[in-house]
């Protein structure tokens, strides 16, 4: 176990062994510049359609948004199309990011039955294809991809599949212990992930059910994975990062709820930001006393000045539980 370690993935060092991967709504460019400032060595934005982005769809503008704090700039994108995958990385609007990340995982039903995401597992000549399609587009940025233990209980064949990844010329993958047909229900299995670091030389990133030091070091150790990705315990707590590292900063939940509010406020209209804002207001009101009322009083904002004064609300107790 080598807690802390930076990594090497392609051309991009990295300054640390602590990662946020995608979260669809939640990773967004104000969870990822506080990801960054807390400590996260590379922080995703959530899963970009290859489709959506060619054929111009409306939303992905503002979920493609960056900020010039951001340590690196890495992109996840998703599709089963050699052709459109190729096509999203030479997008102009992907030009800014340094990495590229493919998404091998998402479980959602509409997704996998249009043969993406976790579909890939179950289709290794498919995966490869859309893997070397994306590292012949990146012009030497680094492609890595994110994949589950397997897709069924039967079916664990994380190992291989990173195997396959690897051979297609990808730079790191992240494993999330969890098949396909467990949702994010049940535990993230630390040995399968332990399989993959076996079966391949590329730096490999344990994910799932990371939560606090001791699940940290436990997850570096029993896998020997090179680095770790923490999703959902990151979401209203982008501060965690610090946390793993054994930093206890003190924290006002209201000044981080303005401050990224701030930064989304920046690059989405006003309405969008603040429907945003309430799905992370509810997460930074988790387990705070009064958080519950906190959260209703998000929920019913319409503007920005409602959020802010949720925001003031939680500055408030948080002052209050000081004296
Ligand atoms: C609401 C939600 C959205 C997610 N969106 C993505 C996504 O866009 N891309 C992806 O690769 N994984 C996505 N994930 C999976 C997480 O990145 C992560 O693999 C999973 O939550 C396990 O890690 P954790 O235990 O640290 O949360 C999502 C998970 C959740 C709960």
């Amino acid at each position: 176990m080598s807690e802390g370690r930076g990594i090497k993935i392609g051309n991009i060092i990295l300054d640390g062994d602590l990662v946020m991967p995608a979260v669809a709504g939640y990773s967004d460019v104000g969870q990822r510049v506080l990801a960054y400032r807390y400590g996260a060595s590379l922080a995703h934005t959530e899963m970009i359609s290859a489709k959506g982005l060619v054929y111009g769809s409306d939303n992905t503008e503002a979920l493609l948004a960056t900020d010039p704090r951001e340590k690196i700039l890495a992109v996840q994108l998703f599709g089963s199309e050699p052709e459109f995958i190729a096509k999203a990385v030479k997008h102009p609007a992907i030009a800014k990011f340094a990495l590229i990340d493919l998404n091998f995982g998402c479980p959602v039903p509409k997704i996998v039955r249009n043969g993406e995401g976790s579909a890939l597992m179950r289709d290794p000549v498919r995966l490869k294809e859309v893997v070397c399609a994306a590292v012949e587009s990146a012009d030497k940025r680094p492609v890595t991809a994110k994949i589950r233990a397997g897709f069924t209980s039967c079916e664990r064949n994380a190992p291989e599949i990173a195997a396959v990844i690897e051979s297609a010329g990808a730079s790191a993958v992240t494993v999330h212990g969890r098949t396909r047909d467990m949702f994010y229900s049940g535990k993230s299995d630390r040995e399968i992930i332990k399989k993959v670091k076996e079966s391949v030389s590329i730096p490999v990133i344990a994910n799932g059910d990371v939560t606090d030091r001791d699940s940290y070091l436990r997850t570096l150790e029993e896998t020997g994975a090179d680095g770790v990705a923490v999703a959902r315990a990151a979401m209203g707590r982008p501060y965690i990062f610090s946390e793993l590292r054994g930093e206890y900063p003190d924290i006002d939940r209201g000044a981080l709820i303005a401050e990224h509010f701030s930064i989304i406020s920046a690059v989405m209209p006003e309405k969008v930001a603040v429907n945003c804002m309430k799905k992370h207001i509810a997460a930074y009101a988790y387990g705070l006393r009064g958080g519950k009322d906190l959260k209703l009083r998000a929920f019913a904002a319409s503007c920005a000045d409602d959020i802010l004064k949720v925001a003031e609300a939680f500055s408030r107790l948080y002052s209050e539980s000081m004296v």
